[in-house]
C-alpha cells in the first residue's frame, strides 16, 4: 500500500528537481538580474554633470529631471537642444552656454536665471540633491509607488502639467503610431511587452528613438531582452534612469504577466 505512494513522491521530487535544473540552465539570466538600489523619490532622475567642471576647478553641475520635465518635454532638450541621453557625453562648455546653447538656451536671465557671477553656484554646487526643497511643490501630482513617486503619464493625461513640446522649433509634429506588441523567444509566457507610441509621443520625438535605439525592424531579433534592458540598453536607456524604473514594475510593460 505504502510503496506506490513513496515512489510517486520520489517521482514528483525528481520531476521538480529536473524542472529547476532546466530553468536555471536554460535561462541563467534569471539568477543574476541585478537591480541597483533605487534612489529616494526626490533624487530619482537627478544627475551631476562633470565632464570638464572639476578639471577646470569648478564643482560638478547639478541637474534635476523632475524640476525641468514639469515645464518641458524630453524632446525640447534631447532633440532641439542636442543633449545626449547619457550623462557626461554632451560637449557642453561655459562658452557655448553663454552663447545661448545647451543650458544657456533657457538660463539666459530671461526664461530662467542666467550665467552671471551670483548664479554660478546654482549650477556648480556638486550637490545631487540641490533644489530638493522644491520637490514638495509637486505633491499635487498623481502618486506612484516608484521613481519620483509621481505618475508622469497620468499627470500629463489629466492636464495637471502641460510641458512645452518645443522651445523655438515647432517642426516636430506629434504623430501617433499604432500600439506594438513585442514578442520574445519566450512565447509560452504569454506576457509579451507592450509599447505605446501614443504615450511616448507626448514626451519624445521620433528621432529620440529611431534609428539610434530602435530600428524599424523587429528589435527582439537584435537583442531586445531583459538583461540588456536592465543593463541600460534599449528601453533601459530611459527606464530606470529618468522614466519609471524596471524593478517591481514588470506589469507596466508586461500587462498580462501574472506575478
Ligand atoms: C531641460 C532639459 C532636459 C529635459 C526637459 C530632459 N532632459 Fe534628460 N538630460 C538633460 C541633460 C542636460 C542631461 C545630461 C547630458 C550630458 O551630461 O551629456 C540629460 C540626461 C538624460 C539621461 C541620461 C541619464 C544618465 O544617468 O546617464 C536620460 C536617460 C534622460 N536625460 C532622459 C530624459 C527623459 C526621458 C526626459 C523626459 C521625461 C528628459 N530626459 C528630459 C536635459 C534634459
Ligand atoms: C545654468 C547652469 C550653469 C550656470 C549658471 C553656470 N554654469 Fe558653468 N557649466 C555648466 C555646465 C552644464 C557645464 C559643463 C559641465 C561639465 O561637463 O563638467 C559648465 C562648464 C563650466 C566650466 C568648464 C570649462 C568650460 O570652459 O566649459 C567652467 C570653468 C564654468 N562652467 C564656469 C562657470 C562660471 C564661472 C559660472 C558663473 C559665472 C558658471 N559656470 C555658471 C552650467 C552652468
Ligand atoms: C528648456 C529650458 C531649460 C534648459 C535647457 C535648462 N533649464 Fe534649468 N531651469 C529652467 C527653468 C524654467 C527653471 C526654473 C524652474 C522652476 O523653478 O520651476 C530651471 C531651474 C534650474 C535649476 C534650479 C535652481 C534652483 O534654484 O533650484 C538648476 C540647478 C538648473 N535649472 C540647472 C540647469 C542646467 C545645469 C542645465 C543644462 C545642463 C539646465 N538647467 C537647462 C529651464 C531650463
Ligand atoms: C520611446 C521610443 C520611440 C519613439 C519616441 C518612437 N518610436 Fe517607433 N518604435 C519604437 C519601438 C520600441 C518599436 C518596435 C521595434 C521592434 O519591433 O522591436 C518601434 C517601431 C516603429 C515602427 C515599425 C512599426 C511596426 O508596426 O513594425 C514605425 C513605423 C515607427 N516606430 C515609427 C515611429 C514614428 C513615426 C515615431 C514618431 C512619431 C516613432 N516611431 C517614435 C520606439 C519608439
Ligand atoms: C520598460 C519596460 C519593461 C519592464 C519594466 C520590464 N520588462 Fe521584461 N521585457 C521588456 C521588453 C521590451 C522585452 C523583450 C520583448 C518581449 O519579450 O516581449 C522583455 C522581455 C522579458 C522576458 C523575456 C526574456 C528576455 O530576457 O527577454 C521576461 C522573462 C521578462 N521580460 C520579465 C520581466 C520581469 C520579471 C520584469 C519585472 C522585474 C520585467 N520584465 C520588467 C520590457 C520590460
Ligand atoms: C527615450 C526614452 C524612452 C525609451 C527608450 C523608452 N521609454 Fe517608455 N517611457 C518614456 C517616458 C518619458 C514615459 C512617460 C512616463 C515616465 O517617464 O515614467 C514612458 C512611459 C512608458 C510606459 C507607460 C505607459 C502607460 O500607459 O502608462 C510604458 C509601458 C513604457 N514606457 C514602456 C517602454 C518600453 C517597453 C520601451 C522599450 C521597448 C520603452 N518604454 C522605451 C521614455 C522612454
Amino acid at each position: 500500500m505504502i510503496r506506490p505512494f513513496i515512489t510517486n513522491r520520489k517521482v514528483l521530487l525528481l520531476f521538480l528537481l529536473v524542472m529547476v535544473l532546466f530553468a536555471s540552465s536554460a535561462f541563467p539570466e534569471l539568477w543574476y538580474w541585478k537591480f541597483l538600489p533605487e534612489p529616494p523619490p526626490e533624487r530619482y532622475g537627478n544627475i551631476l554633470i562633470n565632464r570638464v567642471s572639476e578639471s577646470t576647478g569648478m564643482k560638478p553641475v547639478s541637474f534635476s529631471h523632475w524640476m525641468h520635465r514639469v515645464k518641458y518635454t524630453c524632446k525640447v532638450c534631447h532633440s532641439e537642444l542636442g543633449f545626449q541621453l547619457k550623462v557626461n557625453t554632451t560637449l557642453i562648455t561655459e562658452q557655448e552656454n553663454t552663447k545661448g546653447k545647451y543650458c544657456g538656451a533657457c538660463h539666459n536671465g530671461d526664461i530662467a536665471f542666467g550665467h552671471s557671477e551670483e548664479n554660478c553656484h546654482k549650477c556648480h554646487n556638486g550637490d545631487i540633491d540641490y533644489g530638493k526643497d522644491k520637490f514638495d511643490n509637486l505633491s499635487y501630482l498623481p502618486a506612484a509607488a516608484y521613481g519620483n513617486g509621481i505618475d508622469w503619464v497620468e499627470a500629463i493625461e489629466e492636464g495637471l502639467i502641460n510641458p512645452a513640446a518645443y522651445l523655438r522649433d515647432d517642426r516636430m509634429p506629434v504623430k501617433s503610431v499604432k500600439k506594438l506588441t513585442m514578442y520574445s523567444g519566450w512565447m509560452w509566457m504569454n506576457s509579451h511587452a507592450r509599447f505605446s507610441h501614443e504615450v511616448h509621443g507626448k514626451w519624445l520625438g521620433c528621432s529620440n528613438c529611431h534609428p539610434a535605439i530602435f530600428t524599424l525592424e523587429p528589435t527582439t531579433t537584435q537583442g531586445l531582452s531583459m538583461p540588456n534592458i536592465i543593463n541600460g540598453e534599449y528601453c533601459g536607456i530611459c527606464h530606470g534612469k529618468v522614466s519609471f524604473p524596471i524593478n517591481n514594475n514588470c506589469r507596466r510593460c508586461h500587462p498580462t504577466m501574472r506575478r
